[in-house]
């Protein structure tokens, strides 16, 4: 079949070139938001004067039975037409006749995908900052269950102090907090229509822009034409704010895979959300998070993909920008599917506190807190690190913790020691002694837990 731009031409398009050129393969996937868009074209066309509203009618109840013949399956999308824009374009005027070629009037498909991509990543920012939430609200419940459960934190992945493990979960919590918000930020650079800049220039016909951006929900219009048609920054941002979450998901992947094994055992995923081994009965792998772990891979792939694209191009569309697709739906599908699993694997991953309390006795997590204790008696700070460095070392060189020391053993290192010492000690005094805005008190991250809470309208 000729195509739609057949008429200069005087040879056929090689078939090469065709395959090579076409995107349908992949933006078949912007097809509602295509229709979506024509919608609010053709219904402006008709209300500025442009064409006849009989034949609005027409078209509009042409793009609905296209778009339902889509839904459907019934419609084999063809390379030779290059790309979704195109191929609805000749299904309409194959469902309604020569009225459908009325539909690009004043547009281009330079604003045309453009306003698409807009469209869909306006409905997706919204998708996942609602995942977020959900993840949120999974790490918060298992926080509020883990209010008294005690682990080693960590520093250089060394055992440093003593923390609630509601605590470490909440970090998780504040970085999501601020990737939704990253997001939410990025929807008002989304919510932009491009349409009405035609193919770079604007058009000959008297269109009107705000109408089409009021029914498409469009809180802004763009400024310059060009500009309109070459901006691809709302897609770059979104790759960078997937990016972060990715990181912020593989850090948490790599914590859950270092928990559940064996040497740690601090946490057991659920089995819905393991497998096993084709050769080792024994093994339960946590293969999500360490899939989610590797898949980030591939999002900041795709970021840095797209903006090695732009990279030198000059105004305004250019084919190269066709590259920005498959890459940005890629990472929603990445996103979107870490996302969905990891909120209940959060939520039904069984939390081991006894192995977790037993680490903690089994540690020199509470030597600050001793170092501290001297600090209290008068001793300057750094003497006291002196002092509890060489109580430690007296420790490990004779199989004991600290806990394990009598108060004779204590004042060989300072006469300054005294029976309140013990107290001091215990776990729960090292971690409820942090008791500042954003530390780990028990009373401070109850507090953490309840604003959260708020934030996210769950109380
Ligand atoms: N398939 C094209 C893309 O995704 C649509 C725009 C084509 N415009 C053009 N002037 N060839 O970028």
């Amino acid at each position: 079949m000729s195509k739609l731009w057949g008429g200069r031409f005087t040879k056929q398009t090689n078939h090469l070139v065709e395959e090579y050129t076409a995107s349908i393969n992949f933006d078949k996937a912007l097809a509602e938001e295509d229709i979506q868009g024509s919608l609010a074209h053709v219904t402006m066309l008709g209300k500025c004067g442009i064409l006849p509203q009989d034949d609005v009618e027409k078209i509009k109840e042409g793009l609905r039975t296209v778009l339902g013949k889509i839904r459907e399956g019934k419609i084999e999308f063809s390379v030779s037409d290059e790309d979704i824009h195109m191929n609805i374009e000749k299904n309409l005027i194959e469902e309604i006749g020569p009225v459908g070629g009325k539909l690009h009037t004043g547009r281009s498909r330079n604003d045309q995908v453009a306003t698409d991509m807009h469209l869909y990543l306006r409905s997706r920012v919204i998708e996942i900052v609602g995942m977020l939430h959900a993840l949120q609200e999974a790490l918060i419940g298992q926080a509020k269950e883990n209010l008294d459960t005690i682990i080693p934190g960590y520093t250089h992945l060394q055992r440093a102090q003593p923390i609630l493990f509601a605590h470490h979960l909440m970090a998780y919590v504040s970085m999501f907090q601020r990737d939704a918000e990253r997001l939410i930020d990025s929807y008002k650079r989304i919510n932009m229509l491009p349409l009405g800049a035609g193919a770079l220039a604007g058009t000959t016909f008297p269109i009107d822009r705000h109408f089409v951006a009021e029914q498409l929900q469009f809180d802004r219009i763009y400024e310059n034409s060009l500009d309109a048609v070459s901006d691809r920054d709302f897609i770059v941002e979104f790759l960078a704010d997937a990016s972060l979450i990715m990181m912020h998901l593989s850090r948490l992947s790599e914590e859950l895979v270092l928990w559940s094994s064996t040497e740690f055992s601090f946490v057991e995923l659920d089995d819905a959300f393991c497998t096993g081994s084709s050769i080792m009965p024994q093994k339960k792998n946590p293969d999500v998070p360490e899939l989610v772990r590797g898949k980030t891979g591939r999002v900041y792939g795709n970021l840095m993909g797209l903006l090695t694209v732009l990279k030198s191009l000059p105004l305004a569309y250019n084919k190269d920008m066709q590259e920005d697709k498959e890459g940005m739906f890629d990472t929603v599908a990445t996103l979107e599917g870490a996302l969905q699993l990891f909120a209940p694997m959060i939520a039904t991953m069984k939390v081991n506190k006894g192995r977790m309390r037993e680490a903690v006795n089994h540690d020199f997590s509470n030597a600050t807190d001793i170092a501290d204790f001297l600090v209290g008696k008068g001793l300057p700070f750094r003497q006291a690190h002196e002092v509890i460095g060489k109580t430690v070392l007296y420790c490990i060189q004779n199989g004991k913790y600290l806990l394990d020391l009598s108060l004779d053993e204590f004042k060989q290192f300072s006469e300054l020691f005294d029976d309140q010492i013990y107290a001091v000690l215990q776990p729960e005094a090292v971690v409820n002694a942090r008791n500042v805005y954003g530390g780990t008190a028990s009373v401070q991250v109850a507090d953490a837990i309840r604003r959260s809470e708020a934030m996210l309208g769950l109380t």
